[in-house]
C-alpha cells in the first residue's frame, strides 16, 4: 500500500493554492449602504464601525471608493426623516432610497444597485408591516404596501429588489406588480429564510428600525427550524424569486448548505450586523487576527452561498 500523505500538497503556498476548492471573488460580494436625509453627512455608525450614514450628496466619494476597490454591488437601506403607521415614506417618489438609487445610477451606471424592500425603518412602531387593532402584523395589507415600495424602487432605477419583510406571498405579488408595470426583467432577491435573530441588533441601531414593542417572531423564522426554511425557500422559488437568501449566515450554514444542495438557483447569504460586530471587535481587541474575516467569508461560500452580503466587503476587497 502506498502511503497517503495529505501534507504533500499542503507544503507550499503554491501547492495549496493549486488545490483550493473555494475562492472568494469581488463579484461575490454585496456591500450594504445606509443613506440618510440631510446634507454633507458622512458619519461613522457607532454599532457598525467602518460603515457610515451617508447623505445623497456624499454618496459620490463612497461609490468611487467601492469602484476603485473593484466592488460593484451594493444593497441600500434608508433612514427616512418621517415615519408613520403605514411606512408611507418607504414608497414616496422622492424618498431617501429612491433618490439615492437615482444618484448612484447617475454617478456610475455600472454599479449594481439592490434595494432592501421593507417598512420597519419607516413605521413609527418599527414593525415590518401594518398593525391590526391588537398589535398583530397584517399580512396581505402589508404586501400591498411592499408592492408599492418595490415599484417605487424600480421606477427610481434599481437593478434588483430584495424583500426582507417575511410576509407570506410577497414575492408573488411583487413579481406581479413589477410585471404589470413594465419591469418584467427586474429580478427579485428574496430574503427567503430569514430568522428572528438577535444578530440583527447592531443593524437596528444603524437603521433605527427596532420594533417599539414585542418582537418579529410572528413573521421571521424560529431559529430551531431547518426543514421549514427549505419550505420557505421552495415557495419563494415557485413565486418567482430569482435569488434566494439565507440570513444570518454563519449560525445558519446548515441551511445554506441544504438549500444549495436542494435547489438549482443562486443562493445568497447575509453575514449580518451582529456577525460583523463580533468579528470586528474580536480583531480590534486582539483576540483573533484579521484572517478570521477571510475565513468567515470562505466558510459561507464553502457551505454553498454564491453571493455574500457583508459589511467586510471594503476591508476584504484589497486582499482578493
Ligand atoms: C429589515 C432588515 C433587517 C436586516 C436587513 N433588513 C433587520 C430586521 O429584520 O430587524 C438586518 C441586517 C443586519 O443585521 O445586518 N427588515
Amino acid at each position: 500500500m502506498t502511503e497517503k500523505r495529505s501534507r504533500r500538497m499542503r507544503s507550499s503556498a503554491l501547492s495549496r493554492e493549486l488545490i483550493r476548492e473555494t475562492r472568494l471573488h469581488k463579484s461575490d460580494l454585496v456591500y450594504p449602504l445606509f443613506v440618510v436625509e440631510g446634507e454633507g453627512i458622512r458619519e461613522e455608525i457607532p454599532s457598525l464601525k467602518g460603515c457610515f450614514h451617508l447623505s445623497t450628496d456624499r454618496l459620490e466619494e463612497e461609490i468611487e471608493e467601492l469602484y476603485k476597490l473593484g466592488l460593484r454591488y451594493v444593497i441600500l437601506f434608508g433612514l427616512p426623516s418621517t415615519k408613520d403607521a403605514e411606512g408611507s415614506s418607504a414608497y414616496s417618489e422622492d424618498g431617501i432610497v429612491q433618490r439615492a438609487v437615482a444618484k448612484i445610477k447617475e454617478l456610475r451606471e455600472d454599479i449594481y444597485v439592490i434595494t432592501d424592500v421593507c417598512i420597519c425603518a419607516y413605521t413609527e412602531h418599527g414593525h415590518c408591516g401594518l398593525l391590526d387593532e391588537r398589535g398583530g402584523v397584517k399580512n396581505d395589507e402589508t404586501v400591498e404596501v411592499l408592492c408599492k415600495v418595490a415599484l417605487s424602487h424600480a421606477k427610481a432605477g434599481a437593478d434588483m429588489v430584495a424583500p426582507s419583510d417575511m410576509m407570506d406571498l410577497r414575492v408573488r405579488e411583487i413579481r406581479r406588480v413589477l410585471d404589470e408595470n413594465g419591469y418584467k426583467n427586474l429580478p427579485i432577491m428574496s430574503y427567503s429564510a430569514k430568522f428572528a435573530s438577535s444578530f440583527y441588533g447592531p443593524f437596528r441601531e444603524a437603521a433605527n428600525s427596532a420594533p417599539k414593542f414585542s418582537d418579529r417572531k410572528s413573521y421571521q423564522m424560529d431559529c430551531a427550524n431547518a426543514n421549514e426554511a427549505l419550505r420557505e425557500i421552495e415557495q419563494d422559488i415557485e413565486e418567482g424569486a430569482d435569488i434566494v437568501m439565507v440570513k444570518p449566515a454563519m449560525p445558519y450554514l446548515d441551511i445554506v448548505q441544504r438549500a444549495s444542495q436542494t435547489f438549482n438557483i443562486p443562493i445568497a447569504a447575509y453575514q449580518v450586523s451582529g456577525e460583523y460586530a463580533m468579528l470586528k471587535s474580536a480583531v480590534e481587541q486582539g483576540l483573533m487576527n484579521e484572517d478570521v474575516i477571510t475565513e468567515s467569508l470562505i466558510a459561507i461560500k464553502r457551505a454553498g452561498a454564491d453571493i455574500v452580503i457583508t459589511y467586510f466587503a471594503k476591508e476584504i476587497a484589497p486582499l482578493l
